[in-house]
């Protein structure tokens, strides 16, 4: 898989040390060439440290020398003890290997920080429990590979112990009780990213000076009311994480006690209920964020009123529209820079709290059961600052306004609503700084504005599925070098592709499909950095693009009127995954090259590079019929050459595609055999080869395809008995075999020679899975059950990657749309880790 980390903004802090060495007898910023020495056990303890780990960016390469004192990541400090000291590299870079328990030689230790190195392991935190100075430890992605309880008795052995973090440390076990409690001066706690499995344990109560407790993602269950209603007792708490566990029940009242909440963070609980109306008493809080949840019931002003300080308010559910808002119009918190609510019923009317919004910057409204038109009297009032829109899903009707002025949007959604009429002409006017632009499937009419050209910044545009009608605009030019995502599929746009989208360097996604485009397709569009085109179901003709680049992931010209062969240029597309030709006039042989399609070989080569933030959507066919794909669309795997006047015979190399899916040859006019060696394609689920004049036996290999779900070799000249065994023995349509009248066997009614007593011997295949392949299949089809709200793969694939990242991305990461996104990554990690399937 190929993941681009550039774009992440996470900081790990490598290594830092912080010592008390009474040996320290001069203050250093004073004289910087003072010779200190450190004590000798304590210089010898590091050293262990350093000779246990493998450095490999030589981040302790100044480790060397008797002072200790001078070296990278550890302060002395004689008396305050406070210096904050750490160093930052790059994401890569990290120390691996096991940590020497001669660390804890260190009695003076008053801050370890060991965060973020995720190759780096111990065996149990025993050694912790001799730094008795230790005030901070930060130990998040470190490996603790403790099976049993006992990380926490060595905690408890540091009395001065102010703050706590052992996030993403694999620790499972946390005992629900102690004796006695050593670190109540305990301030912070952030145990997120583990996998316990149990309920919020009693001693955490007595913690009553925490101000910040952090237990995202603990798989920590229980009903709600037992533990959750205690937690009301820490009432400094200032920043509460609880997301991601299986909290169920409703929140309670007690939590109205949480008098200096600033944050609070509830999403993917299980929990019902509504905002309880104690809820009225938290001034305090900033950040609110309920996604996720099964809310339901109704909420007033009472529970929002008097949140005066709140910026962030966040909430999806579950259940849809179950969870109404009856917010009168200055009831509402005033001054929201973003709101996000979505699956909750806030229509029919638009909400007249909108109004009263002081400084809002991002607005989602989404699947809220807003009809009706957007309110022109006074939306120009929170347009001006808003820089993202998100009123997608609902049933807003009427024109898009032409006079309604988004100075500084950047992203509008207005996708899934009932706006008709014309995209405004002056578009570019009202919406200069517009980055990312969806209208699709609404009734927008009339042609696209050529001033949708002259939006300079524009990233993303997606008409999809409207009535608009005739040409495309023809003035793409060198200014608009940002766009890389050009959907119109799905209207009646007619003409030509012009040749002027060749000034477009960046376009990586095209897609064109189903209108009524005519022509060639102009080769201009080499320019581009094209990874994706799909012109289905349109009207263009000529020859087959050659001149197509390596780096595409999608090709799909399906029902068109092109003619000429199959380039054999196409040789070198290794990231190819889907190549839908059906449909056209091609003619000629089937290049015998496709084993150079590595992307459906090897599990490594990842073909789909996505573009954060969209989601491509494509019908593919498989299985007998047609399927639209989007979020999964980069699992599919699928050559369909059908239905044109394909010569020659099955080239014997597309029997290495062991991770072809859908292989669809069917109405040409092949001849020859089935490749003997069919059976190493595992992967297949869809071979359709039926319409042809294929000759010969049905190869035995044939029942190794144990994922084989959909067969059709029907009307070709195939001979002999049909192979049974495995998944074949599941295909018992009779159909899928006719029109070849010497085949035999089951389940033809024909009995081959010889058969009169039995059934006939069975070929059974070798069923041997590999494990690899297995879990990606699984995964592959829970995904396609799971309903994401948002998902931008970019972050998602990192995080199922590198599973280490995840909650330092977290803490560090703080846009929220993609704060949004990461909890779905999470979720699906953690959907991942309930079925087994987490793979390191
Ligand atoms: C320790 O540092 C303090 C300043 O924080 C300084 O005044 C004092 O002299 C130092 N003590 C020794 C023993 O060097
Ligand atoms: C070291 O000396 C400087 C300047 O005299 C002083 O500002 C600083 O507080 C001292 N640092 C420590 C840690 O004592
Ligand atoms: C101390 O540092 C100064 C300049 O920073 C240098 O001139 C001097 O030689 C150094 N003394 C020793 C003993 O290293
Ligand atoms: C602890 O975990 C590390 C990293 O996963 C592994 O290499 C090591 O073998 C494990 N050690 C024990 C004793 O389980
Ligand atoms: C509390 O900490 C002290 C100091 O490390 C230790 O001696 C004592 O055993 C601890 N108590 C418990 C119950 O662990
Ligand atoms: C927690 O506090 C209660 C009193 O509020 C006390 O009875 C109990 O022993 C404490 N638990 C621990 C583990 O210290
Ligand atoms: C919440 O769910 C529980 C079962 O999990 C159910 O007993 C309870 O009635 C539900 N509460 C509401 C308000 O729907
Ligand atoms: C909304 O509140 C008003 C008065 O506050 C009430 O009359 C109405 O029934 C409420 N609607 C819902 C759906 O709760
Ligand atoms: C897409 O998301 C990235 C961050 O994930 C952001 O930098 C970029 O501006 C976004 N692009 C658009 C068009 O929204
Ligand atoms: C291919 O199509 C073009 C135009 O659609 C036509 O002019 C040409 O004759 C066709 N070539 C063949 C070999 O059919
Ligand atoms: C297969 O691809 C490689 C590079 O990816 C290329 O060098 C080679 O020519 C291709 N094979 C054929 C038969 O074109
Ligand atoms: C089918 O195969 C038989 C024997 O190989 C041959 O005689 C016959 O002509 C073939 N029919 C077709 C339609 O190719």
């Amino acid at each position: 898989m190929m993941v681009n980390y550039n774009h992440t903004v996470v900081v790990f802090l490598l290594l830092s040390l912080i010592f008390k060495l009474g040996s320290c007898t001069e203050n250093q910023s004073q004289t910087n060439n003072v010779t200190v020495k450190c004590i000798q056990s304590e210089r010898e303890a590091l050293v262990r440290f350093k000779a246990g780990v493998i450095d490999f960016p030589g981040k302790l390469s100044s480790w060397f020398g008797e002072d200790c004192c001078q070296w990278k990541g550890v302060k002395c400090d004689n008396e305050s003890g406070d210096v904050k000291a750490s160093f930052s590299g790059d994401v890569n870079a990290s120390l691996s290997g096991e940590i020497s328990p001669y660390l804890g030689n260190l009695p003076s230790l008053t801050h370890l920080n060991l965060e973020g190195n995720y190759n780096l392991f111990t065996k149990n935190l025993d050694w912790v429990s001799s730094l008795s100075s230790l005030q901070k430890l930060y130990m998040g992605e470190v490996k603790i590979n403790h099976t049993k309880a006992d990380w926490l008795h060595a905690i408890n052995m540091l009395p001065s112990l102010l703050e706590l973090s052992l996030c993403s440390c694999q620790l499972e076990h946390l005992p629900s009780s102690l004796t006695f409690l050593n670190f109540t001066s305990l301030v912070v706690l952030d145990l997120s990213y583990n996998s316990f499995n149990t309920s919020i344990p009693q001693w955490l109560f007595n913690l009553t000076s925490l101000t910040k407790l952090d237990l995202t993602f603990t798989n920590q269950g229980g009903k709600i009311l037992d533990s959750f209603g205690r937690l009301g007792r820490l009432g400094s708490l200032q920043y509460l994480y609880l997301a991601g566990n299986h909290f169920y029940g409703s929140i309670p009242a007690s939590f109205g006690n949480l008098s200096s909440l600033n944050e609070l963070d509830l999403s993917y609980n299980e929990m019902n209920g509504t905002i309880p109306e104690s809820f009225g008493q938290l001034s305090t809080l900033v950040k609110l964020y309920l996604l996720e949840n099964s809310w339901e019931g109704v909420i007033t002003e009472a529970q929002l009123m008097n949140l005066i300080n709140l910026e962030e308010f966040m909430l999806t559910t579950n259940k849809n529209q179950s969870l109404v808002f009856n917010v009168t119009h200055d009831g509402f918190p005033p001054s929201l820079k973003s709101l996000h609510l979505e699956g909750c019923r806030i229509g029919p009317k638009f909400p007249l709290w909108l109004k009263f919004q002081s400084e809002p910057t991002y607005v989602t409204l989404r699947n809220v059961g807003i009809e009706g038109t957007i309110p022109e009297e006074w939306f120009p009032m929170i347009s001006a600052q808003l820089t993202i829109l998100d009123l997608s899903n609902n049933q807003i009707k009427g024109n898009l306004p032409h006079q309604l002025v988004f100075p500084n949007v950047a992203k509008l959604f207005l996708q899934s609503n009932l706006f008709s009429g014309p995209i405004p002409s002056n578009i570019s006017d009202l919406m200069p700084n517009l980055q990312y632009l969806d209208l699709s499937e609404n009734q927008l009419s009339g042609t696209i504005p050529l001033s949708i050209s002259k939006i300079k910044h524009l990233n993303i545009l997606v008409l999809r599925r409207n009535n608009l009608s005739g040409k495309l605009p023809h003035n793409w030019n060198e200014s608009q070098i940002g766009l890389r995502v050009v959907d119109i599929s799905e209207n009646n746009i007619c003409g030509k592709i012009p040749s002027s989208m060749g000034f477009l360097g960046n376009l990586s996604i095209l897609v064109l499909s189903n209108n009524n485009l005519s022509g060639e397709i102009p080769s201009s569009l080499q320019n581009c950095s094209i990874v994706s085109m799909d012109l289905g179901g349109n009207h263009l003709s000529g020859n087959l693009p050659s001149w197509i680049e390596s780096n595409i992931f999608m090709l799909r010209l399906r029902s068109n009127l092109f003619n000429g062969t199959i380039p054999k240029k196409w040789c070198n597309l290794y990231k190819l995954c889907i190549l839908d030709l059906a449909q056209n006039n091609l003619f000629g042989a089937i290049p015998n090259c496709f084993n150079n399609f590595t992307a459906m070989v090897d599990q490594n080569i990842f073909g789909y590079k996505p573009i954060e933030n969209y989601t491509e959507k494509a019908y593919i066919v498989t299985k007998g019929r047609e399927y639209e794909y989007d979020r999964t669309l980069q699992f599919v795997t699928c050559i369909d050459l059908s239905g044109n006047s394909l010569t020659g015979g099955i080239p014997i190399q597309i029997t290495s595609l062991t991770r072809l899916g859908t292989l669809n040859l069917s109405m040409n006019h092949l001849i020859g055999s089935i490749p003997k060696n069919i059976g190493n394609m595992r992967w297949l689920e869809t071979l359709d080869l039926s319409n042809n004049s294929l000759f010969g036996a049905i190869p035995g290999s044939m029942s190794s395809l144990t994922s084989l779900v959909h067969l059709n070799l029907s009307f070709n000249n195939l001979t002999g008995r049909i192979p049974s065994g495995n998944q074949l023995q599941t295909l018992i349509d009779a159909t899928i075999y006719k029109g070849n009248p010497l085949l035999c066997g089951s389940p033809l009614l024909t009995k081959c020679l010889g058969d009169e007593a039995s059934d006939g011997p069975t070929i059974t295949g070798v069923d041997d899975k590999q494990g690899g392949d297995d879990y990606e299949r699984i995964w592959f089809y829970a995904s396609i059950g799971l309903g994401f709200v948002v998902g931008f793969w970019s972050v998602c694939g990192t995080l199922l990657l590198k599973k280490s990242w995840r909650h330092c991305y977290f803490r560090f990461y703080d846009d929220i749309k993609d704060r949004i996104s990461l909890l779905i990554a999470l979720k699906v990690v953690h959907l991942k880790m309930i079925f087994g399937l987490e793979k390191n």
